[in-house]
């Protein structure tokens, strides 16, 4: 297994080449993508007037969300690694008159305290079992989080319940020159948090108390358009920047791949449901602690 520093440089590269597929897919990403989020979303539920954060906002839809709920006198920050992420979302979002949201491009593992703390919640979507280092950048969080502030997190399980997330990546990969390398063990990755032991571990390590993982099960609902569902999950995936390269010829054998794969979750005329497990991480940061 790689150690975290060589992990956090591969990580940094990686989603420089992979943002410019999520930003393609923002829109679409925002829509369909709605269930992934919604169970902590509701977990959390920001009042008006608070302070949150979104760690790895992406292109910026839910911390979006997050603003208009603590509105108008509460404020929104999303924090992402991808420069290219956090300046489309700032172009998505930001008004004339520079009211919230805000974005912020770091690496959560990194900085000391994310710019706007203390936050008195912290959410996140499908984004910890990312981090090279994840007890560095939960520890990050919980630094920036006022005593006592709640924390709200989805992240895969494991990929038998998501088995749509590696359909897109096989069917399309055999058109496609080299992909990143599949993590080993527990290097980051979609299912590096499956594991409901490690992850609590994890964020005791981090020094957070009232620690739950919660199973969900959702369906991501997309239309019956098979060309627009495979290049949204082949650009938001491990592949996005070996298909970007590619010829549009192969682009296209790479879609229909994707969509051979993928048939079994359609229903022709009415669209894709794919099945996806979740956990819902909840937690709080200590109570009495300031640091
Ligand atoms: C799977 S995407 C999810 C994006 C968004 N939360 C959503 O659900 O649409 C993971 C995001 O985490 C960001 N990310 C990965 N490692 C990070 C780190 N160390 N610090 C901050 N953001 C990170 C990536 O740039 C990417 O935008």
């Amino acid at each position: 297994m790689a150690d975290a520093a060589t992990q956090r440089a591969r990580n940094a590269d990686f989603w420089a080449r992979t943002a410019p597929g999520w930003v393609n897919q923002a829109d679409r990403h925002d829509e369909i993508g709605r269930p992934l989020g919604a169970v902590a979303f509701d977990w959390l539920r920001p009042q008006p007037g608070e302070r949150v954060l979104d760690v790895g906002c992406g292109c910026g839809g839910t911390t979006a969300e997050l603003a208009r709920a603590v509105a108008p006198l509460g404020s929104a920050i999303g924090l992402d690694l991808a420069a290219a992420m956090v300046a489309t979302a700032r172009e998505r979002f930001t008004t004339p008159d520079g009211a919230e949201p805000r974005f912020v491009a770091g690496d959560i593992e990194t900085l000391d305290a994310v710019p706007g703390a203390p936050f008195d919640a912290v959410y996140s979507r499908m984004t910890l079992m990312l981090l090279a280092d994840p007890v560095a950048g939960l520890t990050t969080v919980r630094r920036s989080m006022r005593a006592g502030a709640r924390l709200a997190a989805t992240v895969f399980r494991d990929g038998r319940v998501n088995p749509w997330l590696s359909a897109a990546m096989l069917g399309a990969a055999a058109y496609l020159g080299p992909l990143p390398p599949l993590p080993i063990g527990d290097e980051p990755g979609p299912f590096a948090f499956a594991d409901a032991a490690r992850v609590t571990r994890l964020l005791t390590a981090a020094g957070y108390t009232d620690i739950g993982l919660h199973p969900y099960d959702v369906t991501l609902d997309a239309p019956d358009d098979p060309e627009a569902v495979t290049e949204w999950l082949i650009e938001i995936s491990p592949a996005s920047a070996a298909y970007r390269d590619a010829e549009p010829t192969a682009q296209g054998h790479a879609r229909r791949g994707a969509a051979r794969l993928l048939e079994r979750f359609r229903t022709a005329g009415v669209g894709y449901q794919l099945p996806t497990g979740l956990w819902l991480i909840t937690a709080r940061s200590d109570r009495t602690s300031t640091q």
